[in-house]
């Protein structure tokens, strides 16, 4: 999640709570030139990424630059690398990359057999949406993403135009399972252990699951769901103050304050007080104050 869950996000969340397997890093948007922005070369760094397991991911729709990423990735020290078929942004589905690809199950066909036609210095992994427009179009792209050897595939339930908030579609889950998608992982509104809990019971076939906003609200989530400890107050407040103060080291008081903010936004979802209290603050302390104690 690009502007919160950088190399000081992991690091601290990883030594705090725990319970992540793999890190998903925010996509690399690819461009002719190959180049990245500085923020991406430092976000895949096996310096930032020491003592975690992460996966780089990358958006295009060129099977040239995806190749060229991959070998990247590769001499990064990675193993693994993810396709993004599920960025539901207008300004990115609007040049046809991210779950802008599912607009076109032709193009998305001819661009993974160019991907797969050769061996790949990495195993590659997609994450998709269940379709662009509508969930009926979900049996086509199964068919096609089943055809190709993917480590795994991420299926976050919901469609493009359903972007963040619109309606989760589980059931789209059940039919890659029945269709044998490879390795499914189950993606959307999981904000709870007992929601991961309940998973296999609806889905007896389901492997991983992928976390996203449940584990800005609670940065326990992970812990939980493998029957650890709810977060505690020092926790939580430990917890932010070592994301501020390395937000402030990396990028001065300002940037650090903001983004600090733009995370404690998540868990203070809802309630007002809090919320205009958050806004209000002007140092980590009253932030802190703010969503911990109201
Ligand atoms: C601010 C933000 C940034 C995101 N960035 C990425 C990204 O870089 N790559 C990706 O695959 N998904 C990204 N996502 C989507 C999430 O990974 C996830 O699929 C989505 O939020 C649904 O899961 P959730 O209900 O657990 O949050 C992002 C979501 C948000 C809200």
């Amino acid at each position: 999640m690009e502007g919160i869950t950088d190399g000081i996000f992991r690091q601290a969340h990883h030594k705090i709570f725990g319970g992540i397997d793999v890190y998903c890093l925010p996509f690399h948007k690819l461009t002719q030139s190959l180049s990245l922005l500085t923020r991406e070369e430092r976000d895949i760094s096996p310096e930032e990424n020491e003592g975690l397991t992460v996966l780089p991911q990358a958006l295009t729709r060129d099977p040239e630059q995806l190749s060229a990423w991959l070998l990247y990735v590769s001499e990064c020290g990675y193993s693994c690398a993810d396709l993004n078929l599920g960025c539901p942004s207008p300004t990115v589905t609007g040049r046809g990359r991210g779950s802008g690809m599912l607009r076109d199950p032709g193009y998305l066909q001819s661009f993974l057999d160019r991907v797969f036609s050769n061996t790949l210095p990495v195993s590659l992994s997609a994450k998709t949406r269940i379709g662009y427009d509508s969930p009926d179009e979900w049996p086509g792209i199964l068919d096609i993403l089943s055809a190709y050897p993917f480590s795994h595939v991420t299926v976050h339930v919901r469609t493009t135009k359903d972007q963040y908030t619109g309606s989760a579609r589980p059931e789209a889950f059940g039919l890659a399972l029945r269709k044998g998608l490879p390795h499914p992982v189950y993606n959307g509104d999981l904000r709870t252990a007992d929601d991961v809990a309940a998973l296999p019971a609806r889905f007896p076939g389901v492997e991983a699951v992928m976390i996203g906003r449940g584990l800005l609200k609670d940065p326990a989530l992970a812990r939980r769901i493998r029957g650890g400890a709810e977060a505690g107050r020092e926790e939580l407040a430990a917890w932010y103050e070592t994301l501020y103060e390395g937000w402030n080291s990396r990028f001065g008081r300002t940037v650090a304050l903001g983004r600090i903010k733009k995370l404690m936004e998540w868990p203070v979802e809802g309630d007002i007080r809090r919320k205009r209290l958050l806004r209000r603050a002007d140092c980590i302390e009253s932030c802190v104050g703010a969503v911990l104690d109201g």
